[in-house]
Formats: C-alpha cells, sequence, structure tokens
C-alpha cells in the first residue's frame, strides 16, 4: 500500500504525520514544489519512526510525480493558505491552477488512485479535480466536512463540559464560513440531543463559532489551522485504506442525492476501500434544506469563477 501527500507544508507535513503514525500504508511519498522541503520532511518524520515506533517508509522530493507511481490514494494539499481576513474563496485564482496540475501529474502515474482534497477552496477544488481527472466519482473525496464536524463537537463540548468523543455531530454544505451548515437539531451526546442540556441562544453561539472556527485560528496563527484539517484528511485516508465504512462528512459530487446535481458538496457519506461508497440521506428538514440550498448556490458560484480562470 503506498500513499502520496502532495504538498509539504504544515498540513500536509501533519496529516503525513499522521497517516504515518497510524501506520496506514507501507510507503508514503511526500512531494513539494520547494526545493528540498519535501526532502527534508520526509527525513525529519523518519527520524520519528524509531521513536513512534512505525515501519512505515517515508520518502520526499522535489515535484517528482514518477515516485508517487502507483499510489492507492492521495492526499492534494497543495497551494497557498488564507491569511487573517482572508476568505477561502479568496484563493481560487492561484490554488484552482495550482491543484489541477497536480491531479493529472498524479493520474498519469497512479490511474487507479483515489484523492483526498483538502487545498481550498476544498468544493471548488474538488469539483475541478473531479472533472479534470475523469476518476469515477467515488475517487474524489473532500475532507472538509470532517474538520468542521470535528470543530462542531470541540465547540459543543466546551459548552457542555463534556468529552468530544460522547458527541455526534455533523456540519454538512460546504466548507466555507458562510456555507456551512452545523447540524444542531441532529447532534446528540451518547444518543440524547444536545439541547436537552444547551439552550438554544447557546446553541446558536456554538454553530457560530464552529463556522468562522477555521477563521478564528487564522486570526491567532497568522496563518491557516495544520493540526486539525491534517488529521482530518488522514482520518479520510484511515477510512479507504483500512476499508472502515465509517460515515463521515465530505465533500462529493451529488447527482441527484439531496435534491442537487453537478455540484461537489459535503454530506454524510460512507468512506471505504472504494473511496466513498455511499451517500446517506440525514432527511433534513426544511429549514435545514434551505441551508443546504443557499450554501450550493455560493459553491456554485465559486464553480463558475473556475471558467473564467480558463481550468
Ligand atoms: C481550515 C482550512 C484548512 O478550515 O480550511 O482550517
Amino acid at each position: 500500500m503506498k500513499v502520496t501527500v502532495v504538498g509539504a507544508g504544515a498540513v500536509g507535513a501533519t496529516c503525513a504525520d499522521n497517516i504515518a503514525r497510524k501506520q496506514l500504508c507501507d510507503e508514503l511519498v511526500i512531494l513539494d514544489i520547494k526545493e528540498g522541503v519535501a526532502e527534508g520532511k520526509a527525513m525529519d518524520l523518519m527520524q520519528t519512526a524509531q521513536i513512534e515506533g512505525f515501519d512505515t517508509k517515508i520518502t520526499g522530493s522535489t515535484n517528482d510525480y514518477s515516485k508517487t507511481a502507483g499510489s492507492s490514494v492521495a492526499v492534494i494539499t497543495s497551494g497557498i493558505p488564507r491569511k487573517p481576513g482572508m476568505t477561502r474563496e479568496e484563493l481560487i485564482g492561484i490554488n484552482a491552477g495550482i491543484v489541477k496540475t497536480v491531479t493529472e501529474n498524479l493520474l498519469k502515474h497512479s490511474p487507479d488512485v483515489i484523492i483526498v482534497v483538502i487545498s481550498n477552496p476544498m468544493d471548488t477544488m474538488t469539483y475541478l479535480a473531479l472533472k479534470s481527472s475523469g476518476l469515477p466519482k467515488n475517487r474524489i473525496i473532500g475532507m472538509g466536512g470532517m474538520l468542521d464536524s470535528a470543530r462542531f463537537r470541540y465547540f459543543l463540548s466546551q459548552a457542555m463540559h463534556c468529552s468530544p468523543n460522547d458527541l455526534q455531530a455533523t456540519v454538512v454544505g460546504g466548507h466555507g464560513d458562510t456555507t456551512m451548515i452545523p447540524l444542531t437539531r441532529l447532534a446528540t451526546y451518547c444518543g440524547t440531543p444536545v439541547s436537552n442540556y444547551l439552550d438554544a441562544e447557546t446553541l446558536k453561539k456554538v454553530a457560530a463559532d464552529t463556522m468562522v472556527g477555521g477563521a478564528t485560528l487564522t486570526g491567532l496563527l497568522g496563518t491557516s489551522a495544520w493540526y486539525a484539517p491534517g488529521a482530518a484528511g488522514a482520518a479520510v485516508v484511515e477510512a479507504i485504506v483500512r476499508d472502515e465504512k465509517k460515515m463521515m462528512a465530505c465533500c462529493v459530487s451529488l447527482e441527484g442525492e439531496y435534491g442537487m446535481n453537478d455540484i461537489c458538496l459535503g454530506v454524510p457519506v460512507i468512506v471505504g476501500k472504494n473511496g466513498w461508497e455511499k451517500i446517506v440521506d440525514y432527511k433534513l428538514n426544511e429549514e435545514e434544506m434551505a441551508a443546504m440550498n443557499k450554501s450550493a448556490e455560493a459553491v456554485r458560484n465559486m464553480n463558475s469563477v473556475l471558467s473564467t480562470l480558463g481550468l
């Protein structure tokens, strides 16, 4: 089993670190366009192998895609991160061209790869990877909803003074400050509705904090976050390589599900060895569906920018 991580920035390196520690593959290749960076991070990570007790062989390469040949899964983290005050959407002009090139290069050497997209704006980059790869839809997965759901559980756990592991809570829709939809009505604490424990105002604040979760971190860090985004990417890789059939909120191509077509948007999916294998119908109510439609409209507007960029 071979896995590739493209982009050796903070998110890519963290993702690779998680993949190695969990020993998800025998071979892990890290690629970056900056001379020496992927090689250096791979070597640094390999020097944790004895300390952490993993046997994954990690190698780095400066943009040589032949090194990625035969990858079962590839994670795309390439592109620039946002700076404080920027939205994810503002990155499209630079990141779209990069993600398209990366996708095409990966395909040349790993025609059967499953691609996990982290680069922003994630929904549009997932759509672009789908269109430019021509891969079956199940092989392209954007990880945004996993990350946003983890943040939702974090903010809920803070408000409830409970373990995030005792919470089930999902964020669907786009991976944008105004497009994501924390599904508060369906969130549970050990199987019981969170509304049993938190009042409406607190729940509203939890949802609002979740939506700007990434922006808050960007403000604090001066660049976008990496621990949770990297871990979320690795969790999707884990579900694939271990054929977990886990339900995860991921950005996938919709063909009639949730009443939508020709769009990649965050919905609950089952992830296993074939990529995303099934879309789960959460039976959203009218208000939640209205939010989904609004989110889809914003994502579609972003997707339409691709043609103006000649992509
Ligand atoms: C975030 C970026 C990775 O939400 O989209 O932190």
